[in-house]
């Protein structure tokens, strides 16, 4: 990606830089961006399924359900092309993606720019990159994470609970013989055997040994944040004096994800950081659905809190996941390693999708996220002043938006967000008592007219289950 950090001027030129630089990688990059762009152009609307298509279509997913176990969330198998929010799936049909993999497609399908980093991968020597052998591009994603967020180190890793599991590990090293965890109600940090014991949903512990002492923080609650806030601080000196010395680190999710889009606030943060500091315990924030979505590219920067953290751990958009930390962490030797980081086209584009938001005018109050959410949620606000039974808010945060459609009945928005799928929109559903619909949207790609049809497809759909 033309960054170099080699300060040498060496004569002879890399055999490396000279295939990339070779004028037939660059007619042949020419040539699939303008197949590309042509065949993309064919996508641009929401398109039902092709009724050809429809029976082996259920039978491919039926095989797929039987093959893994169970079947999938949404009857959702790609076709390998899509138009920015727009995706083509294998039974013809066209559907707004606003879920994006749950976060992950933030430049949307098929961008230009994806792809022609995705050949650059390609050409470079191995498909996967990880900790024994890294090329160059992992160097230069940890450069510009580490600088954009601060912290001392970053290390790679291949998804985001393992960023969360290493950042464990680094903490509970460093807090011999700590051994317990703070956590909020209702959190998610993924769900590996260590983890699952933190993410506070019964359902992805049942039948799990528990292998981590976790106590629980309630959460902010907007509607009495003085209230929520003391409650949380006192439950907070409860637990660390029922346990002295035994806390390791808290971990912090700043906007719920999993739990309910729920976004806390600057004030109920430092309260308990502030305590949590007295104690030395170590802050450590999950950011693996939050990085690059809020008005700034990391949520503690836009709470204001970069004072207190410790660790950071990133993932989904950034394609390569990644436990940022401070200095006075660094693991011993032997602690941290993997055989992967991920593969050279998840670098390649994670590097670029990172580099295009912190490049590009995506952040502060004018910026494309907080211009994107304030569209999209006046048309939420519009449906709502049409029919105030059937949607409220809250609308969420930046690319993270969510609202409460049949007030939060989990049968009902589970069953909306089916047929929002069948009629040609991608969600997915958030939180439980209540139950909301969310969008993880790909700023990277949506348009004004894209969030137009997706408000009008969500308002017909919303009717139809009343009448
Ligand atoms: C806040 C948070 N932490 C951790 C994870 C786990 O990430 P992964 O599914 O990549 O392991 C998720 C995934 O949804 C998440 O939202």
């Amino acid at each position: 990606m033309g960054q170099t950090l080699d300060k040498s001027t060496p004569k002879q030129e890399l055999i490396a830089n000279k295939l990339t630089s070779d004028p037939r990688i660059a007619q042949a990059k020419k040539l699939i961006d303008e197949a590309v762009s042509e065949h993309r152009k064919g996508i641009d609307k929401v398109l039902p399924p092709d009724p050809e298509r429809e029976v082996a279509y259920k039978e491919l997913l039926q095989h797929f359900g039987s093959m893994r176990g169970g079947n999938l969330w949404y009857p959702y198998l790609g076709s390998g092309i899509g138009n920015g929010a727009l995706v083509e799936l294998m039974d013809g049909s066209v559907k707004y993606d606003l879920i994006s993999g749950i976060g992950v497609h933030y430049w949307g399908h098929s961008h230009p720019e994806i792809i022609s980093t995705s050949v650059d991968a390609a050409i470079s020597d191995t498909t996967m990159q990880g900790h024994l052998q890294q090329n160059a591009e992992s160097l230069y994603l940890t450069k510009t994470l580490t600088s954009a967020s601060g912290l001392d180190h970053c290390f790679l890793t291949s998804s985001g609970v393992m960023a969360n599991e290493n950042a464990l590990k680094i903490i509970f090293q460093n807090k011999y013989p700590a051994n317990r965890i703070l956590a909020f109600e209702h959190c998610f940090a993924g769900r590996t055997l260590a983890i699952a014991n933190i993410t506070d949903k019964s359902q992805y512990r049942t039948g799990l040994p528990t292998c981590l002492n976790v106590d629980y923080v309630p959460f902010f609650d907007p509607t009495k944040p003085e209230e929520s806030t003391k409650e949380a601080l006192n439950t907070l000196k409860n637990h660390l004096q029922r346990y002295p010395d035994q806390h390791a680190a808290m971990i912090f999710e700043l906007v719920q994800g999993e739990g309910g889009f729920y976004p806390g606030k600057t004030a109920f943060f430092v309260a308990l950081m502030e305590e949590l500091k007295k104690h030395d315990v170590k802050v450590l924030v999950d950011e693996v659905q939050t990085f690059g979505r809020l008005p700034e590219l990391f949520a503690y920067q836009y709470f204001q809190l970069e004072k207190y953290i410790d660790v950071v751990t990133i993932g989904k958009l950034s394609q390569v996941c990644a436990t940022l930390f401070r200095k006075e962490l660094k693991p011993k030797p032997g602690l941290l390693s993997q055989t992967f980081t991920g593969s050279s086209s998840q670098i390649y584009s994670g590097h670029l999708i990172i580099s295009n938001l912190i490049n590009g005018e995506y952040f502060g109050p004018n910026g494309k996220i907080q211009t994107i959410h304030e569209y999209f949620v006046r048309g939420l606000l519009d449906i709502e002043n049409r029919h105030p039974d059937l949607i409220c808010g809250p609308w969420g945060l930046g690319a993270m938006i969510a609202f409460t459609p049949y007030k939060g009945d989990p049968k009902k928005v589970l069953e909306l967000s089916h047929r929002l799928f069948e009629a040609g929109v991608i969600c997915f559903i958030t939180g439980n008592s209540p139950m909301r619909i969310r969008f993880l949207v790909p700023i990277g790609a949506i348009t004004e007219k894209d969030i137009d049809e997706v408000l009008s497809i969500v308002e017909r759909t919303l009717v139809t289950q009343t009448e």
